[in-house]
């Protein structure tokens, strides 16, 4: 490489002053002191022996300085790992696309290992003729791209009542967003051809819980997609490989894994995880149910709890993530004064249909306490409520479908902490 520095290909000496001088005038954003800096000065061990081979990885894996970015789970959460969810660690993530191995896994009774060879998905119950497909059969039908979100409908449900896990890993990580490759369901059901009562499907799990749930005909019709790849891959075991179900913008429990049988009905089958489960008891005593749709959400995930500010005061990075199940986000509000004056966001990357969305705020940091919130506007027009509010109209029995702001307060040194203001 050669840099060219004001006109003339400087010494390297000349350059690492310049640089130096570069970062000063950066108002200490790369303040790193050039000059006699061994990291630069000295020879790395890197530097000095060949590297890697071509073929010692032949499916690459991140950097081993990456280590600690990792899915995590929360023991006390649930009884056993096999009926448990870990998080996607979104505090480390940039851009809207979350890679495979980072995607939270949730199952009822663990993954499933099934032989693509083996499975089969039929499509029975109030069709004209019961078919059953094996993966070869799926894939001779035309074949759509779409990056959607799937959101479990107990993200943040730890947090109805206040302030409780202690980053965004935690409050926000039942959550990620992949571009998945496969069929549309409504070619499947046209081809068995529904009857014309046939007004719910259910799909059906091929792993020991065998998940089910009810789906009105109108959504399996509109965009839900039959998928075997996410992001240009095979499904991974976790995310229900070989063929899972993608429901977009509905809660993630609909999204069924090991996809093995969709039954045609007239009603829905009013099963576990839409009775005693996936509903919501309301302050009166009553419950909501068949509350499908994912709500305009948001939340910074740096800085926060587990990504504190760690450069001290100046030009400052702050990032999140938002999402509708309604549709795109045209706009997102941060404040960092507890809501007291909120500022519009710069967005980043596509905007995308039922997908996530990036923000940015750049600010100059004071040194002073600071209280962190987003708040996500979605196309419909619908934004974000605070806790409050939905505690309002919503109580405090709930668990799912908490989309209310969160707050980060950020103390003098930088460290993040998860409370309430609402
Ligand atoms: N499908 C089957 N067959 N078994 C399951 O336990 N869990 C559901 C859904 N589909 C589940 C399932 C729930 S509650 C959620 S939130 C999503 O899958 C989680 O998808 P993921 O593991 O890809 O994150
Ligand atoms: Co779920």
């Amino acid at each position: 490489m050669t840099v060219s520095f004001k006109g003339k290909t400087p010494s390297r000496r000349a350059f690492l002053k310049g640089a130096a001088a570069a970062g000063g005038t950066l108002a200490g954003a790369g303040a790193a002191q050039a000059a006699g800096d061994p990291e630069i000065t000295e020879l790395q061990p890197w530097m000095q022996q060949l590297g890697d081979g071509v073929d010692v990885a032949p499916y690459g894996k991140p950097s081993e300085y990456e280590a600690h970015v990792q899915r995590r789970t929360v023991e006390w959460l649930t009884a056993d790992p096999v009926s448990s969810i870990n998080f996607t660690p979104l505090h480390e993530l940039d851009g809207i696309i979350t890679p495979n191995g980072l995607c939270f896994e949730r199952h009822h009774s663990g993954t499933a290992h099934i032989d693509p060879a083996k499975h089969r998905l039929m499509i029975n119950g109030l069709v004209d003729t019961p078919l059953v497909f094996n993966m070869a059969d799926l894939m001779r039908f035309p074949r759509e791209n779409h990056v959607y979100f799937l959101e479990c409908a107990a993200n943040s449900g730890m947090e109805w009542r206040g302030a409780q896990l202690n980053g965004c890993q935690f409050t926000h990580g039942m959550i990620h967003n992949v571009m998945y490759t496969g069929v549309k369901l409504k070619y499947l059901l046209e081809e068995a051809g529904v009857k014309t009562n046939g007004k719910w499907i259910m799909p059906e799990g091929a792993d020991a819980a065998a998940m089910t749930r009810s789906i009105p005909m109108e959504k399996a019709l509109d965009d839900c997609l039959v998928v075997w790849k996410m992001n240009g891959e095979a499904l991974r075991p976790e995310q229900g490989y070989p063929l899972r179900l993608v429901v977009p913008g509905w809660e993630g429990n609909m999204w069924v894994k090991w996809l093995r049988r969709i039954e045609v009905g007239d009603e829905p089958w009013h099963h576990r995880e839409e009775t005693s489960k996936y509903t919501d008891l309301l302050a009166d005593g009553t419950a909501r149910r068949f509350t499908w749709e994912m709500d305009a959400k948001s939340v910074i995930t740096s800085p926060s709890p587990q990504a504190p500010i760690l450069h001290g005061k100046g030009p400052t990075v702050l990032t999140g993530l938002a999402w509708s199940g309604r549709g795109t986000i045209p706009r997102v509000d941060v404040t960092i004064d507890g809501g007291k004056t909120w500022h519009e966001a710069r967005m980043s990357g596509p905007s995308l249909d039922k997908s996530m969305h990036r923000f940015y705020f750049e600010f100059d940091w004071d040194g002073g306490e600071l209280l962190l919130q987003s708040r996500a506007h979605d196309s419909t027009g619908y934004v974000q409520p605070t806790k409050d509010e939905l505690r309002e109209y919503r109580g405090t029995n709930s668990i799912y479908h908490n989309n209310g702001i969160q707050t980060w307060y950020v103390n003098k040194n930088g460290e993040a902490e998860n409370v309430e203001v609402s």
